[in-house]
């Protein structure tokens, strides 16, 4: 009878155990609050934040890049923004994201004169610090990354590898080949995991260079954040990149690496527009 006294406590433990190792799994969309401060209710700053809050989705579904930035007020109750959408989203898509954007910020961040907040579509940023915007950096701390838990288990090596380049041709092709500075990717695996899916994009301002100095610092993070994992993101307000398993993209794939031949040697990136049929998105179990 010995066995019978603990299936209910352990069971609890691995129940507990799983959950704490999944914590972000209901945590879409990904705000991330800033430090510069709070502001009081019905105050100035409140009232230029809401201002804002209906001018950018309009302005933003204006913009050819689906991409804005603001400024409303005078310091000391100066707001600055800036607003960005994925670059195959259309305009109807972007606005309404950033309408939720708005909405979902101040509930999550309420007082907080900077927020930033990430969606699939668009992210938004907001600070009474305007320096962002003369910046081709990412504002460190609005910058997240996110995390697929699960491992790659066949080849683990190889997929490293191959995730890597992936990654890099589709940040060269997003800074050097794209005015939007936007690029989606994909390549071959294995039998486990048949492609990997890639997107990179920064804000549409910054020179080639800029974005491609942006999109190698985050992406210099990847052995450190991503090793072995089958899906990770580093969203930033100037510059991000994702790769998944499932294809996560709503257009045409624009980088294609071709499969690795053999177990060495790094897979050649062959670029150029294709016609690929996005599947439906799946996993995502972030
Ligand atoms: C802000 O204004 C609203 C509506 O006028 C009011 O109900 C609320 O009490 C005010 N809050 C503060 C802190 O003044
Ligand atoms: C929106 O765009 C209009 C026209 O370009 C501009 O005058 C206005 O200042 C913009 N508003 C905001 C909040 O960006
Ligand atoms: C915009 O994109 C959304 C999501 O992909 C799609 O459902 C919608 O039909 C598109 N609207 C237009 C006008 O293309
Ligand atoms: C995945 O691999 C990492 C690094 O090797 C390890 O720490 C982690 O426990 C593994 N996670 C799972 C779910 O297997
Ligand atoms: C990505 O590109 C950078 C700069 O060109 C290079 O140093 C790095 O080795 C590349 N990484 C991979 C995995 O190809
Ligand atoms: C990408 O840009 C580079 C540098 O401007 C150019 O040499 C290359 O041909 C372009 N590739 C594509 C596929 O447009």
């Amino acid at each position: 009878m010995a066995q019978a006294r603990c299936p209910l406590p352990s069971l609890l433990l691995v129940l507990v155990a799983v959950v704490l190792l999944v914590p972000r799994a209901a945590g879409y969309p990904w705000q991330v609050c800033g430090n510069t401060g709070s502001f009081t209710a019905n105050s100035t700053y409140q009232a230029n934040l809401a201002l804002l809050a209906i001018a950018l989705p309009k302005n933003i579904s204006s913009s050819p890049d689906l991409f804005a930035t603001t400024i409303v007020g005078a310091i000391p109750e100066l707001v600055s923004a800036l607003a960005l959408c994925r670059g195959d989203a259309n305009a109807t898509t972007c606005s309404a994201c950033l309408v939720t954007a708005f909405q979902d910020v101040q509930n999550v961040c309420s007082l907080d004169r900077s927020a930033a907040i990430y969606y699939d579509p668009c992210i938004l940023y907001y600070s009474n610090d305007d320096s962002f915007l003369s910046s081709a950096d990412n504002v460190a701390s609005a910058s997240t990354n996110r995390i697929n838990l699960r491992n790659v288990t066949s080849d683990p090596a190889r997929f490293n590898r191959l995730v890597g380049a992936l990654v890099n041709a589709t940040a060269e092709y997003a800074a050097y080949n794209s005015t939007r500075r936007y690029a989606s990717g994909e390549a071959d695996f294995d039998q486990e995991y048949p492609k990997v899916y890639s997107w990179a994009q920064c804000t549409p301002d910054l020179t080639p260079a800029q974005c491609r100095v942006c999109l190698a610092g985050i992406i210099a993070e990847m052995p450190r954040l991503f090793t072995d994992r089958v899906g990770g993101r580093v969203l930033g307000i100037r510059c991000s990149y994702r790769y998944e398993v499932f294809s996560f993209l709503n257009s045409p794939v624009m980088v294609q690496l071709a499969a690795e031949s053999g177990n060495s040697g790094s897979p050649t990136p062959a670029m150029g527009p294709t016609s690929v049929t996005p599947s439906a998105a799946g996993g995502g179990e972030y």
